[in-house]
């Protein structure tokens, strides 16, 4: 197979920044015949100065499988092969991406049609929060699920990216009637570790679970019987995380069994 077959060259078509020379967002075209599942990532292409080949990485796609575009959102590693390339990047300039979506923080990993599990919870660090803006953009989990919780710890609040994204959920055109039928079908819990903000939790996901402080102030209890977990992010955040879902019962799916906890390490 020649590298053409293996990859599609896209160029950019916007740029976001959110914290300059930290955290920025990034839209590029999509190959007609690219597909793939809400939560999945694709691996991405760019020339390094600094490197012979083409440098690749992984990222979750922040759009839909409906929108036309791709969009991801992306940290900068101060001297990291990667993201000093890919912050350089301008509209117009490619990026290769590669024809096979792959990954496994789906929903389709969880029962369909088990109408016990009626909640989505997705506890998301720093970038993390990627994988499941897509999955917001999935029709499905909107029917699927009674509640659908979106959790999304950073350090300081500039980096709560795509606040006006999550908030605009409740007046889509799709989306948001599910939010008019149902109040509280969304809830969008942002917290900020380093930097005290009024009325938003301040604590380590870890802590919150412990403390049972995040159960109370979405107003659910985490049990298994009727909630799905989605982890995403910092690997240490992911791996301390799943322990305590473990010990609560929760499960990852294992040879074709459903289970309720699905989980991404970033690094
Ligand atoms: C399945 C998967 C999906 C991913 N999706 C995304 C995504 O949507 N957005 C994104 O920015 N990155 C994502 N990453 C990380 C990404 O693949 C690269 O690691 C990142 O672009 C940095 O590349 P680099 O060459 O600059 O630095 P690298 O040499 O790859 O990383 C150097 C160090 O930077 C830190 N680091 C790497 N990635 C991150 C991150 N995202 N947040 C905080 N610290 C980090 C770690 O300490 C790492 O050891 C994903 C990784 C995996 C495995
Ligand atoms: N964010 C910055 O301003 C900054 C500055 C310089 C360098 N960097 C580098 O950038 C990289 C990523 O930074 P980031 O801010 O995107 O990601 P991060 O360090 O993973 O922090 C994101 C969020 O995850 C929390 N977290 C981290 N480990 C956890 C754990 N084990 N259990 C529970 N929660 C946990 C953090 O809480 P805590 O705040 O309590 O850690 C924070 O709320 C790091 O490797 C860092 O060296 C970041």
């Amino acid at each position: 197979m020649s590298a053409n077959d293996k990859y599609t060259t896209e160029r950019i078509t916007s740029i976001h920044t959110w914290v300059p020379g930290k955290l920025f967002s990034f839209r590029c075209t999509r190959d007609a015949g690219y597909r793939f599942v809400a939560g999945q990532f694709a691996r991405l292409g760019v020339r390094s100065p600094d490197s012979p080949d083409i440098v690749w990485r992984a990222y979750s796609m922040v759009s839909s499988p409906y929108d036309e575009h791709l969009e991801f959102f992306s940290i900068v590693v101060e001297g990291g092969l990667f993201t000093s390339t890919l912050e350089r990047l301008r509209v117009g300039d490619p990026v290769f991406v590669d024809k096979t979506a792959h990954g496994f923080l789906t929903t389709d990993r969880f029962a369909h049609g088990v109408t016990q599990r009626r909640h989505l919870w997705m506890l998301s660090s720093g970038t993390g929060l990627a994988p499941f803006l897509s999955i917001l953009g999935d029709l499905h989990v909107w029917e699927e699920y009674d509640r659908l919780v979106l959790v999304h710890s950073v350090r300081s609040a500039a980096e709560l990216a795509y606040v006006d994204t999550i908030a605009g959920l409740a007046t889509h055109p799709v989306f948001g009637e599910f939010c008019r039928e149902r109040p509280g079908k969304l809830t969008y819990v942002p917290v900020v570790t380093r930097e005290a903000v009024p009325g938003m939790l301040d604590r380590r996901l870890t802590t919150l679970l412990d403390d049972g402080g995040l159960e109370q102030h979405v107003g659910l209890a985490l049990e298994p019987a009727d909630n799905c977990v989605m982890l995403c992010g910092n690997p240490e955040m992911v791996s301390d995380l799943r322990k305590r879902l473990q010990e609560r019962g929760f499960r990852a799916p294992r040879r074709g069994q459903p289970g309720n906890l699905a989980v991404e390490n970033y690094w």
